[in-house]
């Protein structure tokens, strides 16, 4: 059965730092995931202060509301979609992000392989953690 964003339970809301001490991602692969996240990185940026490209920038992603960063404009179907990014509603959004939220303007057909999207999910905790340059 694939969740769909309504009624789905985000699970725990918690930094990006209590995720990675996780046993689920704690022993990620997470040169898997840089790999895996270049599909990502077409469309997004992830570092802090970097701009909007076709999909807004993911920095301090984790633990957020979904739709939330100025200056993009969200589909209104993630703008009442009322998620929160947790590692749990990520996994959900990236093995099949049309399925999950329907109507959302994110072309991305999604990795069917659940251990990819661990991989990806912890890399991306990291990487969307780094400050400013
Ligand atoms: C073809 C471009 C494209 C690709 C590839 C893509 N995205 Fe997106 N992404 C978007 C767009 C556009 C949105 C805004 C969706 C909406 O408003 O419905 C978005 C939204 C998101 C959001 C929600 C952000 C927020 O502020 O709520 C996350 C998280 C996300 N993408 C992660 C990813 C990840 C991780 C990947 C790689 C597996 C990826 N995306 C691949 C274009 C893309």
């Amino acid at each position: 059965m694939m969740p769909s964003a309504a009624n789905f339970d985000v699970g725990p809301i918690m930094s990006a730092e209590s995720y990675l001490e996780d046993a689920e991602y704690a022993d990620a692969d997470l040169e898997r995931g840089e790999l895996l996240s270049l599909a990502c990185i077409a469309c997004h940026t992830l570092e802090a202060g970097r701009d909007h490209v076709l999909g807004p920038n993911l920095s301090g992603v984790f633990g957020a509301a979904a739709a939330q960063k100025p200056g993009f404009e969200y589909s209104p179907a993630l703008v009442n979609a009322g998620l929160v990014w947790t590692p749990r509603a990520l996994d959900a959004w990236l093995a099949a992000p049309a399925r999950f939220v329907p109507g959302t303007s994110m072309v991305f057909a999604g990795y069917a392989d659940s251990e990819d999207r661990r991989n990806l999910i912890a890399y991306l905790l990291g990487a969307t953690q780094v400050p400013p340059q």
